[in-house]
């Protein structure tokens, strides 16, 4: 059999190798705790599942749905676009349902660029970033987000000759894998910078619901000029608990929303009526919902902060995201540590190459499993890769940076095995 091509373009998993050591250590009878993937571990709001109940067994929602989307979904997204972001949205031209957000934001690229052309992706940044632009056939730029530059690109140095071949620049804010919040001044630049060179601006707004510290993300398209440059991904996954349920919307420019609908007809029937009647609900009856997720986040956040300092791991609180973007001691890089946090504490967490190039020095915790098993987890780190006296960082130095073989770990004791 032969396969397609674009399927082999796509990067390595950089995972594969450490779910084969997560396998053998599990096995063995180790207990081990995955930070590795943002997918929350609370229930969704009860009101959305009743909703859906509800909805499921009226028969009028069994037959194909439309890619237009129901008019009670668009004008739920409408409200809550006019509530929280003072943003208007036309529910007849601005907005249909996607499904979910990962769907959007890889299926967008074969909306707007033809083989040849460019697309612009941060860098570290969510992989169908990535596998996207390269399945439609385009070349991919990628934009190093850097902890000098508070992780914004910088647009500016994008040379002419690349800028003048791109036809779709992604942003991400709040961000993942770093959880930084746009900087001020940033959208507007991107406006500008996509009404420059012609392209098609679009914003993955898969976090603005997680916020914490009194932060609350604004959406893309409350940048003046966004709604003529683009357009919003968003998603109801992560600040309602809904990952499983794949909902999200894809909303701005009415060119961009017209297009991928034209799309849509093409690869899928749209999403089940039932389910757009709960989301409805989510953003009615559990429309704060999110709220208290955050504070959740937010515990977490402070509980994992405190362990990784014991570790000698200065890491500035992010303001929103369910995630911690760690710099790792110096002598290490992101897969040796990796490695040694599994090997040390029995925890996973996410080596930051597999988010990108420019995620070479930093590993990603992600915060979404039970209160109980992440304080476990940061008790394994603190204890396990800590030292008395406020020394860890050395030693982790001092036996960090070996890729190949293990060093014999200093530490006498071996984790995860109560
Ligand atoms: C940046 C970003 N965008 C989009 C998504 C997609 O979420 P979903 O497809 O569940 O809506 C995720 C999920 O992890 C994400 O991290």
């Amino acid at each position: 059999m032969r396969f397609a091509q674009r399927l082999d373009q796509v990067p390595p998993y950089l995972f594969a190798e450490i779910e084969r050591r997560i396998e053998a250590m599990r096995a063995d009878g180790v207990d081990v705790i995955s930070l590795g993937i943002g997918d929350p571990d609370l229930p969704t709001p009860p009101a959305v599942v009743e909703a859906l109940q509800q909805a499921a067994a009226r028969p009028e929602t069994h037959q194909y749905p439309s890619n237009r989307g129901l008019g009670a979904f668009r004008e739920a997204v409408t409200a809550f676009y006019a509530d929280r972001f003072e943003v208007d949205i036309d529910p007849e031209s601005e907005v249909i349902p996607v499904l979910g957000g990962k769907e959007a934001v890889a299926h967008v690229a074969l909306a707007c660029l033809d083989p040849g052309d460019v697309a612009l992706a941060p860098d570290p940044g969510y992989p169908p970033y990535t596998s996207g632009p390269l399945f439609a056939g385009a070349d991919l730029h990628y934009l190093p987000l850097r902890e000098e530059n508070a992780f914004m690109p910088d647009l500016d140095a994008i040379s002419a000759e690349t800028a003048r071949r791109a036809n779709l620049l992604y942003c991400n804010y709040p961000n993942n894998p770093t959880g930084a919040v746009v900087a001020e001044g940033f959208f507007e630049r991107a406006v500008a910078f996509a009404r420059e060179h012609e392209l098609v601006a679009i914003h993955d707004s898969a976090y603005t619901e997680i916020a914490f510290d009194g932060y609350r993300p604004p959406s893309f398209l409350g940048t003046p000029g966004a709604k003529e440059v683009g357009a919003e991904i968003f998603s109801l996954s992560k600040g309602w608990n809904m990952t499983g349920w794949r909902i999200g919307w894809i909303a701005g420019n009415a060119e961009v929303v017209e297009r991928y609908r034209q799309l849509k007809t093409n690869l899928d029937s749209g999403m089940f009526d039932a389910l757009q009647l709960a989301g409805v609900a989510a953003l009615t009856d559990a429309r704060d919902f999110p709220e208290e997720m955050s504070e959740v986040y937010r515990r977490r956040r402070d509980l994992m902060i405190d362990a990784l300092r014991a570790i000698g791991l200065d890491v500035e609180p992010p303001h929103a995201t369910p995630y911690l973007w760690i710099r790792v001691p110096e002598a290490h890089d992101a897969a040796s540590f990796t490695e040694l946090v599994l090997e040390q504490a029995a925890v996973i967490v996410s080596p930051g190459p597999s988010f990108g190039p420019s995620g070479e020095s930093y590993v990603r915790i992600s915060l979404t499993v039970p209160d109980a098993r992440l304080e476990e987890a940061a008790g394994r780190i603190a204890s396990s890769l800590g030292a008395p006296g406020g020394m860890m960082a050395r030693r982790l130095g001092a036996m960090g940076g070996s890729r190949q073989g293990r060093r014999e770990p200093p530490y006498p004791e071996r984790y995860g095995r109560d």
